[in-house]
């Protein structure tokens, strides 16, 4: 049967459970009912045979079980996983954050959250985290990751088709059968972002039927539907752009015309669906206050530790620095990945890879560079550079 789908003896074992916390037997016509299906679907589902794909997910939606994929046999040998990298930066180099990456990949993969937000100042490292995570998620190595070999194992074979942004990968360790990157750097309307996303999910077909002239009303509830059938990972990067900048208590609303991404987050937060929205930001858009529910989470990105800031200005800098010149270093710019990768290109550009002189000029206040604000403010506005 095409586009069909049976449990793993796993799957069933989970199933197990959560009818029983439901108080249902295994046969129940209220599940059936609740699953909109017959009973005798009901016991082909636990005879392991194949049922239709939209029974399935139905049946295990119905005792509280959104993530299928955990529940159907061999499914990720089936489904191979399709994703649109965008704009998505390659790290060259990548180190540290083992705490977070564990975190992103429980709320994602164990608690199946639906909104997830990387927050933090400018620099901290949101996107070059989230790459890794989507690499991660797709069993990709990144350039000077150690194999622990804790790592899930997964035919990692990537092949390119259309153009050179889609990638297939055979059998990866992910849940997701669509993994999508895109940037809100320039601001995109949503009706334009929207259309971006169905064209992907729905190859030409939606296309074709017309997508591109309609509201985002419509659009919206359009990808609802995808997100429904397919579990999708979809990237937003740079969110800040549409957002006016975060008020007294932390909450950042929308530029003018851009509210209606509002609309996005809260229905994604609200509705039920078997994918996830991950976005990053420097402010934190106010639906994550306002969303209740313990599917929408955000994780505030703070500074390296020093040995891994120690990495960073040892690499870009190419000199060697004692433990204690490191720890000064890395404090003084709060562990701010990018103010280190600047710094360290200064020492090795003006002071000739003087670690002494930067920090003797550093205490003595003499640095045009002085504060990780003046840094990044030099870095982000080029204006100020002269
Ligand atoms: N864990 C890391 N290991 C190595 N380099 C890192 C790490 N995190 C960030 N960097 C480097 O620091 C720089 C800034 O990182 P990134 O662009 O991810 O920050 P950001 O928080 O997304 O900033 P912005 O708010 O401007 O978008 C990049 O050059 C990146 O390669
Ligand atoms: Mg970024």
């Amino acid at each position: 049967m095409e586009d069909s789908l049976r449990a793993s003896v796993r799957g069933l074992e989970l199933v197990d459970q959560a009818r029983k916390r439901k108080g249902w037997n295994r046969q129940s016509a209220a599940w059936a009912q609740a699953a909109l299906t017959s009973v005798a679907s009901l016991k082909q589902f636990w005879r392991r045979e194949r049922i239709s794909r939209e029974t399935f997910i139905r049946i295990c939606e119905a005792v509280g079980l959104n993530s299928w994929q955990e529940i159907a046999a061999d499914h990720f040998l089936e489904q191979p996983v399709v994703v649109d990298w965008g704009e998505a930066p390659e790290p060259i180099f990548f180190c540290g954050r083992h705490q977070e990456l564990e975190t992103l990949d429980r709320w994602i993969r164990g608690d199946g959250c639906k909104l997830v937000a990387l927050l933090g100042m400018g620099g901290m490292g949101k996107t070059t985290l989230a790459v890794r995570l989507v690499q991660q998620l797709v069993g990709q190595k990144a350039e000077g990751e150690e194999d622990t070999g804790t790592r899930r194992q997964g035919d990692t074979e990537t092949f390119e088709i259309q153009n050179s942004k889609f990638k297939i990968q055979n059998s990866p360790p992910t849940p997701f059968t669509h993994i999508i990157w895109r940037s809100l750097r320039n601001a995109p309307q949503l009706e334009a972002l929207l259309t971006d996303l169905l064209r992907f999910f729905g190859g030409s077909k939606q296309v074709d039927s017309g997508v591109t002239d309609q509201d985002s009303a419509f659009l919206l509830s359009k990808l609802l539907t995808d997100l429904r059938e397919y579990r999708c990972l979809v990237v937003l990067d740079n969110a800040e752009s549409i957002l006016v900048g975060e008020d007294f208590a932390g909450v950042g609303s929308y530029h003018s015309g851009y509210e209606n991404y509002g609309e996005l987050l809260r229905r994604i937060g609200e509705e039920r669906h078997q994918s996830c929205l991950v976005l990053t930001s420097r402010e934190q858009p106010r639906e994550f206050n306002l969303l209740d529910g313990d599917r929408v989470r955000s994780l505030r990105l703070q500074g390296l530790p020093q040995e891994e800031g120690q990495k960073i200005l040892e690499r870009v800098g190419a000199f060697s620095t004692s433990v204690a010149e490191c720890r000064v270093i890395v404090d003084h710019y709060a562990g701010n990945p990018l103010a280190l990768k600047l710094a360290a290109a200064g020492i090795r550009d003006l002071l000739h890879g003087n670690v002494g002189e930067f920090l003797s000029l550093l205490q003595q206040g003499r640095l045009l560079f002085g504060d990780i604000r003046d840094l990044l403010e030099r870095h982000f506005n080029p204006s100020l550079r002269s």
